[in-house]
């Protein structure tokens, strides 16, 4: 396994929206193995295949950050099938570092997925893993939670947004 460099704003690769895997062999396989390393080395409750610099609809999350094994979740070509609800909760996000701000989501959802075998898998979340979801399930059609900002907390994020744009340069 390898920790992988993770991607920050305003990086062009975290605005791709990510290609379906097709291919379930052991480079994808090595991936998740790599991806998962990378976030909770991090640490991170989450982590998209675009966040290092992979143009694939391959997405994590596991809220116990590596302390339950079954917590992990790897979600491949994952599709939301049903929400319902709406929580309003301070996100962060690995590619824009010491940022945080409210972010309202669904408060329950019902996914669809692949598993690394390439088999359709069905999970169904509420409230902290139903908002993990929905920030990396983002990430995989270049979507940041910033993105859903609006008033005084998108002024906020455009400042925090702008200094990170500089330190880039
Ligand atoms: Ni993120």
């Amino acid at each position: 396994m390898a920790r992988l460099p993770i991607r920050l704003f305003p990086d062009p690769v975290l605005r791709v929206r990510c290609a379906e895997v097709s291919v379930f062999d052991a480079d994808l396989e090595q991936l998740v193995a790599d991806m998962t390393e990378t976030m909770h080395a991090a640490p991170g409750i989450g982590l998209a295949a675009p966040q290092v610099g992979i143009e694939q609809r391959v997405a994590l999350v596991d809220l116990s950050v590596g302390k339950e094994p079954e917590d992990l979740h790897v979600l491949i070509n994952p599709r939301i099938v049903e929400s319902d609800g709406s929580g309003v909760e301070p996100e962060g996000c690995l590619s824009i570092p010491d940022f945080t701000e409210k972010v309202s989501r669904p408060t329950h959802l019902r996914l669809e997925f692949q598993d690394l075998q390439g088999t359709t898998q069905e999970l169904e979340a509420d409230d902290w893993l139903a908002r993990a979801i929905c920030h990396e399930l983002d990430h995989l059609d270049g979507v940041l939670f910033v993105d859903h900002l609006r008033g005084l907390r998108r002024e906020k994020a455009k400042r925090a947004l702008r200094k990170m744009l500089k330190e880039a340069r």
